[in-house]
């Protein structure tokens, strides 16, 4: 579940930039009122943009560039592409399949707190030397492409297997609103890692990384110690998880990542200065400051630990697996004393030049973390396999470098450029194309479905609980490929399947030739229609047909398991109480589906007139419903809710989860709600929303209000029409 962790409660987003660095320019209070942050405008297409890019020509300068040493950071053998991997891998490896969020899809590593994370240490250097060419192909191309194609390149550059490339990631111009954790201070050694399984505690959902700053694990061991073996293999396994790898992906990752360049720690921690954002104003947004001729002699600090992992660090091989098996490893110290292992007795030949001088040899080294990878049994297959099976190998990390850096861009359709690999892959949700139908066969399908008896919460139940799954965070979930109708999904507790099993088969006999994932959204739009007619207002629900249904064979139901809400405030549902306010967990998910606050508080209040609401609530369906007419779409729960007449009060056991609402007079019993319910009368700002759709003369703007932002939220995953135009 996405809020539960071990903790007290928590705020939504945990500790933020404004925490870390108090003092930072606050340029946020110049983004209310609307006013967007973006510098390109309107009428600015990143996607046109792209595909009018001299493809060819920025690949030749991004591999020009490999080579191109600059003596303000001098190439680790004369090669930048090491440092580059590293900078792609840790732009998408902030990816989190528990909500989506994370990831290389906007270039938020130039940003805080991003940027300053310890474990992105010296990689402002890396994007400082792609500056040129951002520079020269400019609007052609955003940092988040620029980002995971300069990683490719640099794959490529040195022999190593690449998959594809697919562009289309638009950079944002802020930090993003996300939650990283809560702790106080940045990859705190002394303090408790987020796994202490002697104390039952898990990794706290839907963080993906072992500690504050960290892409995943400690590279030294558990909480700092080399000797739990386990517990690594632990801590890596849970991670990578949550980054939606598998064992073997984990593997092939790793040893392929580290196949290439070597870690830095020449020096004790305390030789460099402080992270970019917290740096003096005319380092111009450098940090971790080393005196220039320590560099120029490759005394540079970044991990800590010191050395390359292979003999041939700017070429793809097999070396590193060679050497894993081929010594027996012991523990040692860097320069800057971290934690790392070293092979015993090395031939010459398995020594690593010297990042500056290639003449001199130099041991190489393992990390506690790729130590795991042999001491760990499932690892160990898997690496045994990959050390005896180079092309294994090869396919394995291609495509899981592919999976890393275009996770988080949703539907095939939404990549661009030459490179984008023909084949579908699986984790990409794949939807066969949809087929169209004339306005008389859906308008004759709405007629049967509002005649079959199903009831409108039913159906706009229905509709809401297929089209809500989708993420604006990694782009999935969604009403196309009716993946609702899967028992996986079907099945969360959330979606009544009681009640949504019957709808599901009766929608299936009515629809003909029309998709289920399309007759879904036709009968709750129908449904609301209708519920509008019965107000009094006759208002068209707009209909985009052309969804898809997903076959079985492409459903990744594993997949699919973060997905499930564990609270979904537009329909009144929360598993049980949680780390994080009801409330919040509602804002949490009108940001995934991409909602603003009128659009979330319109959306509610019209979804509790329809008795949209989860059976799950003990006081069953009428929880949130304020109104004596139900199926209506009216403005009566914001006019209710408003209502000076009416006291509420705390009634359930656990403190403050539901309420009663009384008859100021009688105290007699009005209605029943939630925290949902009834921060649109308690938060200010939530509540001068809920009074211009409780006033008089704005019934109509209620209703147009409403069925606008029902319709954003049905069609927020049609990739397949808004991208058409780009291929
Ligand atoms: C460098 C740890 C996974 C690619 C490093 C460094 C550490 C580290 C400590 C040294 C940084 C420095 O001091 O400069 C880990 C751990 C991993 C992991 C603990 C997971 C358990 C990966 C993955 C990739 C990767 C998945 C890419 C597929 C690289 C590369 C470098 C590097 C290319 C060399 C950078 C350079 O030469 O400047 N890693 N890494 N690593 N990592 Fe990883």
């Amino acid at each position: 579940c996405p809020f539960t962790g071990n903790g007290d409660m928590r705020d939504l987003l945990g500790r933020t930039n404004r925490d870390w660095w108090p003092d930072a320019l606050q340029l946020d209070i110049l983004t209310i009122e609307g006013r967007s942050a973006d510098p390109m405008g309107e009428d600015y297409d990143y996607c046109e943009a792209f595909n009018a890019l001299d493809y060819a020509a920025i690949k030749n300068d991004i591999k020009a560039l490999m080579t191109d040493s600059q003596e303000w950071w001098p190439a680790d053998y004369g090669h930048y592409g090491p440092f580059f991997i590293r900078m792609a891998w840790h732009a998408a490896g902030t990816y989190r399949t528990g909500d989506g969020r994370g990831g290389a899809s906007s270039g938020q590593q130039r940003f805080a707190p991003l940027n300053s994370w310890p474990d992105n240490g010296n990689l402002d250097k890396a994007r400082r030397l792609l500056w040129p060419i951002k520079k020269k192909y400019g609007k052609h191309i955003s940092w988040a492409d620029l980002f995971v194609l300069t990683g490719n390149m640099a794959i490529e550059s040195m022999g190593g297997p690449v998959f594809g490339f697919g562009g289309g990631r638009k950079d944002v111009f802020e930090p993003e609103m996300v939650y990283w954790g809560t702790e106080e201070q940045w990859v705190d050694t002394g303090a408790e890692t987020r796994i202490q399984p002697d104390e039952g505690k898990a990794l706290e959902n839907p963080l993906a990384a072992i500690q504050m700053g960290l892409i995943y694990v400690n590279p030294e061991g558990p909480g700092g110690n080399p000797h739990d073996a386990e517990g690594m293999a632990r801590d890596m396994r849970e991670t990578f998880a949550r980054m939606a790898m598998n064992d073997e992906e984990t593997v092939a990752l790793t040893a392929g990542g580290h196949a290439f360049g070597k870690c830095h720690g020449a020096k004790p921690a305390d030789t460099f200065g402080k992270a970019p954002e917290g740096e003096a104003l005319h380092t111009m947004g450098f940090g971790w400051l080393t005196d220039p001729e320590e560099i120029g002699k490759g005394h540079i600090t970044t991990s800590g630990i010191e050395g390359a992992w292979t003999p041939n660090p700017t070429e793809w091989g097999n070396d590193y697996f060679r050497l894993l098996f081929k010594y027996e490893y012991e523990l040692t110290e860097s320069p800057a004393g971290a934690k790392q292992w070293t092979p015993i007795d090395p031939e010459e030949a398995d020594m690593a030049p010297d990042a500056r001088d290639p003449s001199k040899k130099v041991p190489t080294i393992m990390t506690t973390a790729d130590m795991a990878l042999k001491r760990d049994p499932e690892y160990r297959k898997i690496s045994e396999r990959f050390r005896d099976d180079q092309a294994a190998l090869d396919d394995a990390f291609a495509r899981a470098w592919f999976k890393l850096t275009h996770r988080d861009m949703g539907p095939k359709i939404r990549y661009l450029g030459p490179d984008v690999p023909s084949e579908d892959l699986i984790w990409q949700d794949p939807i066969p194309a949809g087929t169209q139908q004339s306005e008389s066969v859906v308008q004759a399908f709405a007629d049967k479905v509002l005649d079959s008896g199903l009831s409108i919460s039913s159906l706009v139940k229905a509709a809401w609980a297929s089209a809500s799954t989708y993420r604006n965070s990694d782009h999935r979930g969604g009403a196309n490929g009716a993946h609702i109708r899967f028992d996986a999904i079907k099945n969360w507790a959330v979606n009544d399947p009681e009640e949504l099993g019957p709808v599901l088969d009766k929608l299936d006999e009515l629809r003909g030739d029309i998709s289920l994932a399309d007759a879904i959204v036709i009968a709750g739009s129908a449904a609301v229609e209708k519920a509008a007619r019965d107000a009094g207002f006759d208002i068209t629900v707009p209909v985009t047909i052309g969804r898809g249904d997903a076959s079985e064979e492409h459903f990744d139901a594993e997949s699919w398991e973060p997905l499930e809400p564990f609270a979904d405030g537009f329909r009144n549902y929360l598993k049980t109480k949680a780390q994080v306010k009801t409330e919040d967990m509602l804002v949490d998910r009108a940001n995934l589906l991409g909602l603003s606050i009128p659009e979330m508080t319109v959306l509610v209040g019209g979804l509790r007139v329809l008795g949209a609401v989860s059976k799950h609530a003990e006081h069953g369906t009428s929880i949130g419903v304020l109104t004596n007419r139900p199926g209506k779409l009216t403005n009566d729960f914001f006019t209710n809710l408003l209502d000076m007449g009416t006291l509420w009060e705390v009634v359930d056991e656990s403190g403050d989860e539901e309420f009663v609402g009384r008859k100021r007079g009688d105290r007699s019993e009005l209605w029943r709600a939630t925290r949902t319910d009834l921060v649109f009368g308690s938060n200010s700002q939530l509540r001068a929303i809920a009074e211009v759709y409780a006033e008089d003369g704005n019934e109509r703007k209620f209703v147009n209000d409403f069925v606008a932002a029902w319709t954003k939220v049905m069609d927020a995953d049609r990739f397949d029409l808004t991208y058409a135009k780009y291929h």
